[in-house]
């Protein structure tokens, strides 16, 4: 078993898998996620048409995370679904996940009718988390807006649907968003996105371009929040709602931790763009030596099972 997980009735060999944004914006990355021990791979967020994103530099990494503000630069929904046909009539038993995302709620209705009327049979996210559009706040955190989109969406939408969440820091804010999430029929919730809006600066210049240099945090200081928003949503959401811990994983024992938390599959991001997906073999061996030293002969063994001081 292992490292073996389910998200609703999806089975997958592996826990991990990439974080949306890297390795995932054409084919030929897509192929190489697709290729390593990691159990899927999720597509770069997809919009209705292609986008260039933002201007360049856009991504920085420093000591102890990153800094980017891509802009959600992607070759448009028609090409993922293509992509995704392709590798799913290779492997037809692997599941595929697709992160889609638009400006408005009615470009995000027109996105999901064009995934809802394609043959993808593998599971959605809708990324509600984008920190990176100037102008456009993160539609997560406005719980009125987000309510009224997903009590829309799930009038008709019947295709196996999560959400990627931003990072919140406040108990009240946990709880709010869990009774919204809670009425729907979503099937896991992806936490956390960057840390919206940080600033990272180089001699006396931002260190990257867009928006007078914000840009979303990642890496090792996104783990302490990742990690308390994961547990947050494992104790509030229904269990049929999976957790995706995402956020400062480049090791077995952060992938532990975020197990610990509640997480059923466990993203790697900003580690995977500087190490390749190698990381996942490298990981994968890291965890299963850890789950070996406490006993655990499955991830369900200690998923959510953090105790308390
Ligand atoms: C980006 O493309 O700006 C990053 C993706 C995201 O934060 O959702």
């Amino acid at each position: 078993m292992a490292l073996k997980t389910q998200i609703a009735n999806f089975h997958f060999d592996n826990c991990l898998m990439n974080g949306s944004g890297i390795y995932c914006s054409e084919r030929e990355s897509l192929a190489k996620i697709d290729q390593s021990a990691a159990g899927t791979f999720i597509t770069k967020t997809a919009t209705l048409e292609k986008r260039l994103g933002n201007p360049k530099p856009r991504y920085f990494k420093f000591q102890i995370g990153s800094i980017n503000s891509f802009g959600l630069p992607n070759l448009g929904i028609d090409y993922y679904l293509d992509a995704l046909a392709d590798f799913q009539a290779k492997n037809p038993e692997k599941t595929y996940f697709l992160s889609v995302a638009e400006m408005s709620a009615e470009k995000i209705y027109q996105v999901l009718k064009i995934v809802q009327a394609s043959d993808f049979p593998g599971l959605i996210e809708l990324n509600l988390s984008c920190p990176n559009i100037a102008g456009k706040g993160q539609l997560a955190y406005d719980f009125d807006s987000t309510d009224r989109l997903l009590g829309e969406i799930f009038t008709w939408f019947n295709k196996p649907l999560g959400i990627k969440l931003p990072p919140y820091f406040d108990p009240s804010h946990f709880d709010q968003m869990a009774e919204i999430i809670n009425k729907y029929p979503l099937v896991f919730v992806n936490a956390i996105n960057s840390i919206g809006n940080g600033l990272v600066i180089q001699g006396q210049k931002t260190a990257i371009k867009p928006q007078h240099g914000l840009g979303g945090l990642g890496g090792s200081i996104a783990k302490p929040t990742a990690l308390a928003n994961v547990h947050a949503w494992f104790t509030r959401l229904r269990p049929d709602i999976a957790i995706i811990g995402t956020g400062g994983v480049s090791s077995g024992q952060d992938a532990f931790e975020h197990i610990l938390c509640g997480a059923s599959m466990v993203q790697v991001a900003t580690a995977l763009g500087h190490q390749g997906p190698d990381i996942f073999a490298r990981i994968s061996q890291k965890l299963e030596s850890i789950m070996a030293d406490y006993g655990y002969h499955d991830i369900s063994d200690f998923r959510g099972k953090l105790q308390y001081r």
